[in-house]
């Protein structure tokens, strides 16, 4: 009986000290889930293990570990993929009790994911450049999509690689809305031209342009924002025909090892207390909870032209797919 005792007790143990893990797959800057890790694991005891994918990678190992998933949450990222892991019944229907304190951007992407999937941060999509090689050059920075083509910028431009990038893909999804598919792909193709390098992750290009590797970057403008606080000389632009935006998003992973602990990981991460830390990491993504105070260097969206993205249809498994193997054929794989 006793012997009995001490094996329950231990088994019990043992549960709990499982239950105090969380596998995260985190596609935004790395400085950000390690900061809110640390502070989750001091303040709740649970450990939580990070490991860092662009938003195309992080989709596609949640694919490849789908019979047998490892992970539990996935932090961060643009929210077109998110979309496409909840059409894919990768991710768990959950909805948080921090709904309606978020802007309702973030709340639609509940929505949209039939509660799949929900907004953790805004961020618009613009231009980066190296202000000191420009000013070299005697070239004026880019003010629209039209001047990317212009012969000044040719071999001038970084941008990510739409397989392994959710920013690339908010780029693609964004051109094809703003001007339709046939102008758009006209437009990749005279652009592909001007780009000297597609980077694996969406944030490497503007941190070329801030060690003067490349002149311009299509990038997130909070990107380049991180830069030129760490004292580069980098600045921003959104581009004057219109600019898309990303949902960055949140989801937590179906039949995880650790579903309870990744909904409460998931609950405190939409928290005005646990959406502080992306600020406090340096990052100026525009956070989803309302009571958040928005600090004076991140883009206020209603200051900009944004285009009326449709997340629902962009994120769509089919579409997403399409247009990336159409610029894949047609723009990536094409000599320049
Ligand atoms: O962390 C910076 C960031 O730009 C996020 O805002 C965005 O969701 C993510 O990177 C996209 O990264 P990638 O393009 O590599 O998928």
């Amino acid at each position: 009986m006793k012997k009995l005792l001490i094996c329950s007790s231990l088994v019990l143990a043992y549960g709990a000290a499982q239950a105090q893990t969380v596998n995260m797959i985190c596609s935004v800057q790395a400085e950000w889930c390690s900061l809110m890790s640390t502070v989750y694991a001091k303040t709740t005891g649970v450990k939580v293990n990070m490991t860092a994918k662009g938003s195309g990678e992080a989709l596609a190992q949640l694919n490849a570990e789908k019979a047998n998933p490892k992970t539990d949450i996935w932090f961060g990222g643009t929210g077109d993929p998110h979309l496409q892991a909840a059409e894919q019944n990768l991710t768990l229907e959950y909805k948080s009790a921090q709904l309606t304190a978020l802007y309702p951007w973030a709340q639609k992407q509940a929505v949209d994911s039939k509660f799949r999937t929900v907004g953790v941060y805004l961020g618009p999509l613009g231009f980066g450049y190296n202000t000191e090689l420009l000013a070299k050059k005697k070239v004026a920075p880019p003010t629209s999509w039209a001047d990317l083509l212009k012969p000044e910028f040719k071999g001038e431009i970084q941008m990510a690689n739409a397989a392994s990038s959710g920013t690339s893909y908010t780029v693609i999804a964004t051109l094809v809305q703003l001007m339709g598919e046939d102008k758009a792909f006209d437009y990749m193709k005279q652009l592909h031209k001007n780009v000297s390098t597609y980077t694996r992750s969406g944030v490497a290009p503007a941190k070329a342009v801030a060690r003067g590797e490349t002149a311009v970057s299509i990038s997130f403008v909070h990107d380049v924002t991180t830069e030129a606080t760490q004292g580069f000389p980098a600045a921003s632009v959104t581009p004057s025909e219109g600019t898309g935006a990303e949902i960055g998003s949140m989801s937590i992973v179906k039949d995880g090892p650790n579903t309870e602990a990744a909904k409460k990981f998931y609950e405190w991460a939409l928290t005005p207390g646990g959406q502080q830390f992306g600020l406090a990491a340096k990052q100026f993504q525009l956070p989803s909870n309302a009571k958040v105070p928005v600090d004076p260097r991140m883009t206020n969206p209603s200051k900009i032209k944004l285009i009326n993205y449709d997340y629902a249809k962009y994120g769509a498994s089919a579409e997403r797919r399409r247009l990336i193997a159409k610029w894949e054929k047609e723009v990536f794989n094409q000599p320049r």
